[in-house]
């Protein structure tokens, strides 16, 4: 039988995250006081394949994965007794990825008789702007942008989320990686573009803004303009790299913030929250934030290192989830394509 914990001010989750190719952990009390987070990349074992591969990330996950929880230990200067939780990514991501931490979670939770808590990956992207701001007020419209998801989320409280709007094709993170791709800036691709842009043009082409027409139609699609990329790269060879990552980063931006500051306006947020690796976009940080100061509204942006994959959100998510569920059962699985778990429209 497990210790019984009830999370307070003083409970100190161990947050560990193997979804995709990041080997993370970090500890967090009560909620939202980082007291150490460690995140190991995998960037370079993928770089030669352009993209993550998905058995060599299991296996950098096992090999890294002890020592990322111990110096997170170790650089939080407590005993591993003083752990009152482990929490840890259970989906969606790679199932061979996922299964690495899952294990290690239940492992460790069943060694010092802590409770294990199964956190939806999703669900701790939008958690990450609460482990910097716990005093952000509901209604809130989160903007959720990564590798796998693109999604508009109305949170209406802890735990308690409704989808707006998502992307019908490609999720906006990779649409980045993609074109980015396309024009040889190198693996990751968001990152490179953002960079590659900051020297280009943005109003050099006018790309597509798909389903923009229909001011109620808060979905997303990506997959035209990386085709509208192509074809005008191919009919215009000598068009300079920079000027195209600006003018398809302009689009890509243009549509999210649009739809992000009609989502707000429909459901009357307080303010609008963004999370997700593409958070970490100049361009896009700098657009909602203008949108939000000439809405009225609160505009919150994680810190970088909060919006790409982290362990941190992870810890958070779980106290938050212990609090309203308490622990997770052992025999529970992980799931590659578990979603985020929405009340009834
Ligand atoms: O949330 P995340 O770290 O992993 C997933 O859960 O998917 O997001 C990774 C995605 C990648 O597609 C990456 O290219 C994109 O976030 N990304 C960016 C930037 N930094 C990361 N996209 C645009 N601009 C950036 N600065
Ligand atoms: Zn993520």
């Amino acid at each position: 039988m497990t210790r019984n914990v009830v999370p307070d001010s003083n409970t100190l989750v161990l947050g560990i995250e193997t979804s995709c190719d990041e080997t993370a952990a970090a500890l967090v009390m009560g909620g939202n006081d980082v007291v150490s987070t460690v995140v190991s990349s995998q960037i370079e074992v993928h770089a030669d394949f352009g993209g993550v591969v998905p058995e060599i990330a299991s296996r950098a996950h096992l090999q890294a994965l002890n020592p990322v929880i111990a110096r997170t230990i170790v650089e939080a200067g407590v005993d591993e007794s003083r752990i009152d939780a482990v929490a840890c990514t259970y989906g969606p991501g790679l199932i061979g990825a996922l299964l690495v931490g899952v294990s290690a979670a239940k492992a460790l939770a069943l060694a010092w008789d802590v409770p294990f808590v199964g956190v939806n990956h999703l669900e701790a992207h939008l958690y990450s702007a609460f482990l910097e701001d716990p005093s952000l007020e509901f209604p809130l419209v989160v903007l959720l942008v990564s590798g796998g998801h693109t999604m508009l989320v109305e949170m209406q409280g802890h735990g308690r989320y409704r989808l707006l709007g998502q992307t019908i094709d490609d999720a906006a993170g990779e649409a980045f990686d993609k074109v980015a791709r396309f024009l040889g800036l190198g693996y990751p691709g968001g990152p490179a573009l953002d960079r590659e842009a900051m020297n280009g043009d943005p109003d050099f082409v006018r790309f597509p803004r798909a389903m923009s027409d229909d001011p109620s139609n808060l979905d997303f699609s990506f997959s035209g303009l990386k085709t509208a990329v192509v074809n005008y790269c191919r009919k215009h060879p000598d068009v300079g790299t920079a000027d195209i990552a600006a003018s398809f980063q302009m689009a890509v931006v243009d549509v999210l913030v649009a739809k992000t500051r009609r989502a707000a306006q429909r459901i009357g947020a307080t303010g609008i929250v963004l999370g997700g690796g593409v958070a970490a976009n100049s361009l896009l940080r700098e657009e909602l934030l203008g949108a939000c100061a000439s809405d009225g509204i609160r505009g919150f942006l994680p810190s970088r290192a909060m919006c790409t994959d982290n362990a941190a959100m992870i810890a958070a998510t779980g106290w938050y989830r212990l609090k309203s569920d308490g622990p997770t059962p052992l025999d529970v699985g992980a799931f590659p394509n578990l979603r985020l778990p929405l009340v009834d429209a």
